[in-house]
């Protein structure tokens, strides 16, 4: 049980730049100390009159109570959105609504964790690796990215885990690759009892199969684009196995963006599968809807 999301006028205490990346902290009481890790912030763009009317998503990757609560949030500039984000300055206001979603399930034992995360979603997996610590969990990070500038955090991560390993797709840090490829090995040598991922849905979907191979389960945090980011519009559903056995198209910002992995229909998603409940149903010739 989550408590509520807020809405409030945060306030820009910090706002640096690290490689690919910009980090902003926010003051933003009532969000920082509802946060569980997974979820995240939704914030408003462009300023009053804009015409960017949908929030722009982030996972948070600290939380701290300083000046009644801060969380920081990762970006890079993508469009105008971030790029709006990016020019703001220490004391401007954002109007920031969260936390948002379902947070990760956390093992009642103190158990390993293999936390997988690739390039800026990565964000996700570091105030889960706090929490984990203090359930005396073994937190082992798996970083990736396109190159160097593109992984998140590989320096905090060495603070806030157990062991961390790089894998780059052009080689330049780490292992040349897919960070996924590193999978196997970790779950054998730490004996991982659970694997956590933040990521692309092709990177969440081999890691899921992955986990599945070794009997464990693999917790997902979706980071596919939002809209509303609230559960209104609908842009970001995704077909899900519900404890009933049926497929569910449900909002991942509300349903999730954490699911479990198998429950996912990873060869169905950007579709309705024809066996979704509610979904529509092929007209016969003659036959009216
Ligand atoms: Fe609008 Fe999820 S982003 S319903």
């Amino acid at each position: 049980m989550t408590d509520s999301p807020v809405q409030v006028p945060g306030t820009l205490l910090t706002l640096r730049r690290a490689g690919a990346y910009h980090t902003m902290t926010l003051v933003a009481p009532g969000v920082a100390e509802r946060f569980r890790p997974g979820q995240f912030v939704a914030l408003a763009v462009g300023g009053e009159q804009s015409s960017m009317l949908l929030r722009r998503c982030f996972f948070v990757r600290e939380v701290k109570p300083d000046y009644g609560g801060t969380i920081e949030i990762v970006f890079s500039v993508r469009g105008k959105g971030t790029g709006w984000l990016a020019a703001l300055r220490p004391r401007d206001i954002i109007d920031v609504a969260g936390p948002l979603g379902r947070p990760f399930p956390l093992p009642r034992d103190p158990v390993t964790c293999v936390l997988l995360g690739v390039a800026h979603a990565s964000a996700a997996l570091f105030p889960l690796a706090a929490v984990l610590r203090q359930r005396d969990c073994r937190p082992c990070f798996l970083l990736g990215g396109a190159g160097s500038d593109d992984v998140l955090g590989a320096r905090g991560a060495r603070r806030a885990g157990d062991s961390v390993a790089v894998a780059t797709r052009d080689g330049s840090l780490g292992s040349a690759g897919q960070v996924e490829d590193l999978l196997p090995e970790l779950i054998e040598t730490a004996g991982a009892d659970v694997v956590y991922a933040c990521g692309p849905l092709d990177t969440l979907r081999t890691v899921t199969r992955i986990a599945a191979g070794y009997g464990i389960p693999a917790q997902v945090a979706v980071e596919e684009p939002m809209a509303c980011g609230t559960g209104v519009c609908m842009a970001c559903a995704l077909p899900v196995v519900g404890d009933d056995g049926a497929t569910h198209m449900v909002r991942t910002c509300v349903e999730g963006p954490v699911f479990r992995g198998e429950r996912v229909r990873w060869d169905d998603v950007g579709t309705i599968p024809f066996d979704a409940l509610g979904a529509p149903r092929a007209l016969r010739l003659g036959e009216r809807p």
